[in-house]
């Protein structure tokens, strides 16, 4: 049997087998100072009202800004952007915009260049989740291009899954 059966198998291990993509999740100060990480808990919640999920860590330096924001931008990373996903999940996070090219959408959260799509959303509802807070996002605003995604599986980067 193909199948590696074993009652501890954690649920990081499971879940490093499952490829999602990759996003960088933004937003900014009031201050209009911008901030962003690296994030791939992304997924969509409800077509009516059109709404998607982020799962934001506690220990996460933008949890405190990110759960009183108004708004946030989901920038889902292009296969090109690999690098942009480790600068965005590299500490410290001051100066992650700096000499990177992003703009503002209409809230003022970050879209940043060169991502195969982007969400905007404006904070539906902040709900308790162990460790993480889920930062639920009513979409007001999403832009496609054709740029293919980047992809993480099994704990790594890349065009396509392993
Ligand atoms: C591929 C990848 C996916 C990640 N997904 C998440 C996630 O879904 N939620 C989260 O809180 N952190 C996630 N992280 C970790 C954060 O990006 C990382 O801890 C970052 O430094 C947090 O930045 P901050 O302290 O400025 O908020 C991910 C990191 C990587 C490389």
């Amino acid at each position: 049997m193909d199948l590696r059966e074993q009652a501890d198998a954690s649920l990081r291990e499971v879940m490093s087998i499952y490829p999602t993509g990759v996003t960088v999740v933004a937003a900014s100060d009031p201050d209009g100072s911008p901030y962003g990480l690296t994030v791939n808990s992304f997924t969509s919640l409800s077509l009516e009202p059109p709404l998607v999920l982020v799962c934001i860590g506690h220990t996460s330096s933008s949890h405190a800004r990110l759960i009183v924001a108004p708004a946030f931008t989901v920038n889902v990373l292009a296969a090109d952007q690999e690098e942009v996903a480790s600068r965005f999940s590299r500490d410290p996070s001051e100066g992650r915009f700096q000499d990177f090219p992003w703009r503002r959408a209409v809230s003022g959260a970050p879209v940043l260049d060169g991502v195969a799509a982007w969400l905007e959303c404006s904070v539906h509802e902040v709900l308790a989740g162990g460790d993480h807070s889920i930062v639920v996002g009513r979409v007001q605003r999403s832009a496609v291009s054709d740029r293919p995604a980047l992809l993480f599986h099994r704990g790594r980067l890349g065009p396509t899954a392993k």
